[in-house]
């Protein structure tokens, strides 16, 4: 149960039809606690803009950003593989800048792999990076930090043209050397084409039951936050609302100076404080 999650076992699960199981993760507790539940692979998702830094997107997460969180849930994860997000313009400027901002990831941060959006456009920069020694995971589909070229956050590929341009840069992220695949927000018979067309796996977010592994935000699916939730999201609670009751219950048991009680205080000796002037 230790042993580290690698690239081969993850080709393996594959070719023996095993589903993949990845979460985000953002700190240590919620690392440690998805690596003790079994989770296969933690994604330190640039979505931390959204979800921990509070931005309305994931644009301006920096890589001082990633690499802060990245350490985190690296010091949390025994045997789940850690997948570092590269954050908006750490690789597209340059393939030269991409190439170092992975390996920091890597080296700095702790991580197993990086994970980058894009397709035929991004395949010479894969390249590169898996040519030094970085595993990459691709991302297709609704790809967040092009939100403002998308039009918004909805379900891409759809068309006929759209779908065969998703399925020609599955086939070149695969060439160039990417050892997975996310697909987000794409319709499930696509993905499952993806799938059955590519030796590597895919990893569904909102891409239906047919990917070789499903990936969610964890906030998403601990009911964490209360606002939109989108259609794809199971929740499996509603922590928001627990937590909520839990600190509504301190703040009325502090107002109330029925907490701490002695069970949650320390003791003096009276003689000891008679003493005192
Ligand atoms: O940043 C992220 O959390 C992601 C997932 C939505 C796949 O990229």
């Amino acid at each position: 149960m230790n042993n580290k999650i690698t690239t081969s076992i993850l080709r393996q699960y594959k070719s023996e039809s095993r589903t993949i199981v990845m979460l985000t993760a953002y700190d240590y507790p919620m690392a440690k606690l998805l690596d003790e539940a079994g989770v296969d692979m933690l994604l330190v998702g640039d979505s931390l803009g959204n979800v921990v830094l509070g931005y309305d997107s994931t644009i301006p997460v920096t890589m001082e950003d990633m690499l802060h969180h990245v350490k985190a849930v690296c010091r949390g994860a025994k045997r789940a593989m850690v997948v570092a997000d590269m954050p908006f313009m750490s690789y597209q400027i340059s393939i030269q800048e991409a190439l170092k901002n992975a390996g920091r990831l890597l080296q700095e941060g702790g991580a197993q792999a990086v994970k980058l959006e894009g397709g035929i456009a991004m395949a010479a920069t894969v390249q590169v990076i898996v040519t030094a020694g970085i595993p990459v995971v691709g991302h297709l589909g609704l790809t967040p930090q092009s939100v403002n070229q998308l039009g918004g956050f909805k379900v891409q590929a759809r068309d006929e043209q759209a779908a065969q341009k998703l399925l020609d840069d599955a086939r070149a992220l695969e060439t160039a050397g990417a050892f997975a695949l996310v697909l987000e927000c794409i319709p499930d018979g696509l993905a499952r084409r993806v799938s059955e067309s590519i030796h590597i796996p895919t990893i569904g977010i909102g891409a239906g039951v047919a990917c070789d592994g499903q990936v969610l935000v964890i906030h998403d699916l601990l009911g964490l936050n209360s606002g939109f939730t989108p259609k794809f999201v199971k929740k499996y609670a509603d922590l928001h609302h627990e937590m909520m009751d839990v600190i509504q219950k301190y703040i009325g048991d502090v107002k109330e100076r029925k907490f701490p009680s002695e069970e949650h205080s320390f003791k003096i000796a009276d003689t000891i404080l008679e003493k005192l002037y």
